[in-house]
Order: structure tokens, then C-alpha cells, then sequence
């Protein structure tokens, strides 16, 4: 297959000039549409933001006078989560800020393995070979993809009725001497059991979770594939899911893992071996194939992982990193999450340069690849929505997410 699809040069022809003309005349009128669309977006969010900050003025009001009603009461005061001004980034203007519009969309099974296999993505070799980012093909069709996906399918053998295949939410991000700070905005989705689990709530206690990945260094097509390169076929409720038994039964895997029902999404650099083609049968990933302690020792201190930053319902936030599986190393981080006027806020901030092992310190001048991932509608696992690899860089209006200095 690969010898057949490689390019002939014997077949090289000029490209025709009413090809290039008419090329050039559609990239302008897409280039229009998008400029009319950007402006209608516009719109909608600041009436979003408006029905917000209205929303937010009466839960004040609500609260000023439970306060009024509890004078004296000392304990009472201090309380936040309106959505608007909270006290994670106090001193961030957010309206000062531009926001970025994300697609997040629904990726059903598609793993690191999938994308990277001739026999199930069409874009596999231009994105192992090639250097393509998965944003050079996909950046427009999210919507395309997320709705097909979602519904039920090859990448999906456990459809949620009813779920939306993809996410609009605005992504704001700015930075004083001290820290970064980022905001999420999207809007509420509505309630579409799970019908594979009791209750239909995977995670009761959160409706919702955000997360943000960066990407180190070191790790092969990071750049490129973002979030990805951590996806394998075999974590949680993907098609080659070792198994609670399986896991039990390499008992020094499982004890380096700390796992035991399932895998948590990994690097293949922290793996011997991980399987791609799954060519015979072989299972997709590489759980068992760890390496030893001490060179995953060595990738962390290299700064070979992905940073991961976590914010729950309540606002109260986790941060880590994955390498060989998801770890929390307790770094530094604050964050609030509320519902408001039917809109989710989600603020969390965390210092730009830490200095501890497992949080990635974001330098001036320097772009990093980062995801986005939103578990809607109390998801867990894989039933999130996310976004592909994003750009992110200080005071660069280059970068997708531009980080601005306040
Ligand atoms: C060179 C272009 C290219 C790149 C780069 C690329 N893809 Fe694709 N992708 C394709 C093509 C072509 C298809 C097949 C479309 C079809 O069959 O209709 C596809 C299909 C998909 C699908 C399935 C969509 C569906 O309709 O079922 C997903 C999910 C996907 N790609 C994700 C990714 C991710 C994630 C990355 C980066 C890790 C990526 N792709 C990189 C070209 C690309």
C-alpha cells in the first residue's frame, strides 16, 4: 500500500492558470464568508455576554441581600462563583481580552493509533510523513466530523442519544509577571443520559470538567497532533481496553501504573513498544510495554510529558501531568467554575514558570501546542469533546491563543 501511494514523478504536470485563478477567487470569497461569519459571532457573544453579566447582577443583588439579612455574620462573606469578576484572576480585565472561538468536537474512539493507520485515516501518512498538523486538514470540518462521529459508528460503539457533536466555547488567556491566567466560556448543553451506565450520569458530582494540555518536548508529532499523542486504543473505554484481569495479572506493570480497573492515557515515549498497525490481530497500544522507572524518571526531568491542568464543577482543580499514566504532582493552580444565564465560566490560573517537575513553565517568545477538553452533560473518560492541537504563545497574535500581558 505504501509503496503504491508514494508519488510518481513521472506524473508531475504544471498546474493549469484558470485552475490557480479560480483558486485564488474562492480562497477570497471563503475568506469573506468567514470575515461575515467572525462578525456575526461576535454579535452573539456579546449578547451572550450581556445576558450574563445580567445574570450575574441579580445573583449579586440575591446575595447582597442574604447578606443584608445576615448582618454580623462574618463567615457569610467572601462567597464568589458568579461567572463574572470571581477572585482567581481579580485583577484580569477580561472584556480587555480577545477571545479565541474553539470547535471542540466529539472524538469518539479515534486514538493515536487510529490517526496514525493508513487502513482507517486518510490523513495518516501526510501526518506521519509528511509534518501535516491535524488542524492543516481539519481546521474547517469539525462540525462535519463531530456530528458523524457522535452518532454512532465505527469510531463510536457507544453512542450517547441526543449529545452534540461538537462544543462552541471562547477561550480567553492573559498573564501578569506572575501567572497565566485562562477563561472558558460555552454555553449549557442539555441532559442526554448515558445508556450504558445506571442513572445515566457517568460522574454525578460534575456536571462538567475543563482541561488543558501542553505539550513538552521530545515527544514524537506533539506538535502536531496535541492532545493525541497521550490518546491510545487501549485506556479507559477504548477498543482494546486491557481489562481489569489482564492488568492484574502483569502484577509489576500494574504496581509501576497504580492501575487496576483501567489504563490512563500515556506517551509512547514512556513505552518500549507500541503497537500502531495492529497488523495479525495484535491489540492497538502498549500499556505492558513500560519502561523502567528510572528512564521515565529521566523523560520527566527532560520535560517529556504532557502538563495537564484540571478543573472540576465546583471549581476546585487538580494539576498533573501524563507520562507513563496520569499523574497529580500537587503543583500550583487555582480555579472557580459557575453557571450562569445558562453559560458555563470556567477560570483557573497557575504560575507562568513553576519550577517543579511535571508543570511546563511558559516562556516569552516561545509557541506552545496546547488542547482544550470539555467533559459535557457529566461525562467521564473518552466521552469529552476537545480540541485539536491549538497554538499558544505570550503576547503573540500569531498564536491562536494569544497571551495577553495585563
Ligand atoms: C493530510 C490530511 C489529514 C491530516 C493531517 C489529518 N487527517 Fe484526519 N482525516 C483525513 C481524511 C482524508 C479523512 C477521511 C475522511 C473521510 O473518510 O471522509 C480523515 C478522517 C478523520 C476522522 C474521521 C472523520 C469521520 O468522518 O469519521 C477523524 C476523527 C480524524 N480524521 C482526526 C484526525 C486527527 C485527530 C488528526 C491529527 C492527529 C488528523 N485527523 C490528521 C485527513 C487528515
Amino acid at each position: 500500500m505504501e509503496k503504491l501511494e508514494t508519488p510518481n514523478p513521472a506524473f508531475k504536470r504544471e498546474v493549469p492558470q484558470e485552475y490557480l485563478a479560480s483558486l485564488k477567487f474562492i480562497t477570497e470569497k471563503e475568506a469573506e464568508e468567514e470575515a461575515a461569519e467572525k462578525a456575526a459571532k461576535k454579535a452573539e457573544r456579546e449578547a451572550v455576554q450581556a445576558k450574563i453579566a445580567t445574570a450575574v447582577e441579580a445573583a449579586r443583588a440575591e446575595e447582597r441581600a442574604t447578606l443584608e439579612g445576615e448582618a454580623g455574620d462574618a463567615a457569610a462573606s467572601g462567597s464568589t462563583g458568579d461567572g463574572g469578576g470571581g477572585t482567581v484572576a481579580a485583577n484580569i480585565d477580561w472584556n480587555a481580552v480577545a477571545p479565541a472561538d474553539m470547535t471542540l468536537f466529539y472524538p469518539g474512539q479515534a486514538s493515536f493509533e487510529w490517526v496514525q493507520n493508513g487502513k482507517t485515516h486518510g490523513g495518516a501518512r501526510p501526518l506521519t510523513k509528511g509534518g501535516d498538523a491535524c488542524t492543516t486538514c481539519h481546521a474547517k470540518e469539525l462540525e462535519a466530523i463531530g456530528t458523524k462521529i457522535v452518532a454512532g459508528g465505527e469510531t463510536e460503539a457507544t453512542p450517547i442519544p441526543g449529545k452534540p457533536g461538537t462544543i462552541d466555547a471562547t477561550v480567553q488567556a492573559a498573564h501578569d509577571d506572575e501567572n497565566l491566567y485562562v477563561r472558558l466560556q460555552w454555553p449549557e448543553t442539555a441532559h442526554s443520559p448515558a445508556p450504558f451506565v445506571e442513572g445515566g450520569k457517568m460522574d454525578p458530582d460534575n456536571q462538567i470538567k475543563v482541561a488543558m494540555m501542553i505539550t513538552g518536548t521530545g515527544i514524537e508529532l506533539g506538535e502536531q497532533v496535541g492532545c493525541w499523542a497521550s490518546c491510545h486504543a487501549d485506556n479507559s473505554y477504548m477498543p482494546f481496553d486491557p481489562g481489569a484481569e489482564a492488568i492484574a495479572a502483569n502484577a509489576d506493570v500494574a504496581a509501576q501504573l497504580e492501575a487496576k480497573e483501567t489504563i490512563t492515557k500515556y506517551l509512547t515515549e514512556s513505552r518500549t513498544k507500541v503497537e500502531v498497525k495492529g497488523r495479525r490481530g495484535k491489540a492497538q497500544g502498549g500499556w505492558d510495554k513500560l519502561k523502567p522507572a528510572e528512564e521515565i524518571d529521566q523523560l520527566l526531568a527532560d520535560g517529556t510529558y504532557l502538563d495537564l491542568l484540571r478543573v472540576y464543577a465546583d471549581g476546585t482543580a487538580s494539576n498533573g501531568y501524563l507520562l507513563d499514566r496520569r499523574v497529580e504532582n500537587g503543583g500550583e493552580m487555582e480555579a472557580e467554575a459557575s453557571l450562569a444565564g445558562g453559560v458555563w465560566t470556567v477560570v483557573f490560573s497557575r504560575p507562568l514558570n513553576p519550577g517543579a517537575p511535571g508543570d511546563i513553565p511558559i516562556e516569552p517568545g516561545k509557541t506552545y501546542t496546547v488542547g482544550f477538553a470539555i467533559h459535557d452533560d457529566y461525562a467521564a473518560a473518552r466521552f469529552h469533546h476537545v480540541t485539536l492541537n491549538t497554538s499558544l504563545a505570550l503576547d503573540d497574535e500569531t498564536a491562536q491563543i494569544d497571551v495577553t500581558k495585563q
